[in-house]
């Protein structure tokens, strides 16, 4: 495994879709800042006092969305003194507040070349802005302490390599630790699906990663590539 840092750099998930090919498996990029941090669904993201870092995966890539459960597992394995909780597919939840989120990437040619895990973590971010007070939390504001962010991702780092060892012989329970620390179990959300506003009640997810849903009418298997969740309503 090798580490690179930066003090400021576009955004870690580009360094790695620019260089991969000459980098090894599991390559580890950080950077204090980021001035074109990317979220999902086209956002950006806005860093503060967070650990910033991606991953780049060149083998056993067969099935990259696996790697959004994969890295949910390692996380509340390494913050369990949070009670984290997993929102699928991808956001981390303490305190019904998002504090980490993750975007997942990937190159693709012929075939797929690489897949890029990138986790932005509020850590040390006691302040946010106006519009996210109620819906983003830092771990900092939940422990009251200042963390230190290179030990974190160490850890992080060090979990991530046995999970994904275990993932290549096949031995990894993550999908069990996602479904014990799983933020939407019993939950009614609304998602779009097939271009339609739809509406129900979360059942868990099955071995294929799928999050089961209860309409009305119907049992769906959504899959993390092809739905959107648009609100959780809460009970
Ligand atoms: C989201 O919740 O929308 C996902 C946010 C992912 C942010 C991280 S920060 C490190 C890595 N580099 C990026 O540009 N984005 C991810």
């Amino acid at each position: 495994m090798k580490l690179i840092k930066f003090d400021v750099i576009d955004s870690t998930n580009t360094y790695l879709k620019t260089n991969y090919e000459s980098l090894d498996n599991l390559t580890v990029v950080t950077s204090e800042h980021q001035t074109n941090g990317k979220g999902r669904l086209g956002r950006t993201w806005v860093d503060e006092d967070d650990l910033l870092f991606s991953i780049l995966i060149k083998e056993n890539i067969e099935k990259p969305t696996d790697y959004s459960f994969l890295i949910g597992a390692v996380l509340v394995k390494v913050l369990s003194n949070y009670n984290p909780k997993i929102k699928w597919p991808n956001d981390i939840i303490i305190n019904d507040k998002k504090c980490i989120g993750i975007l997942l990437e990937g190159v693709t040619k012929e075939k797929q070349e690489c897949v890029i895990i990138g986790v932005g973590i509020n850590v040390n971010t006691t302040k946010f802005p106006e519009d996210l007070l109620f819906k983003a939390t830092s771990l900092r504001n939940e422990s009251n302490k200042r963390i230190d962010k290179e030990s974190l991702l160490e850890k992080i780092i060090e979990e991530f390599i046995n999970e994904y060892s275990d993932y290549k012989n096949k031995k990894s329970n993550y999908l069990n630790i996602v479904r014990n620390n799983f933020y939407l179990d019993n939950k009614d959300i609304s998602f779009l699906y097939n271009n339609k506003e739809e509406k129900g009640n979360v059942q868990g997810i099955d071995d294929e990663g799928n999050l089961i849903v209860k309409t009305n009418d119907k049992i769906l298997y959504l899959n993390s590539g092809e739905v959107t969740l648009s609100n959780i309503y809460k009970k």
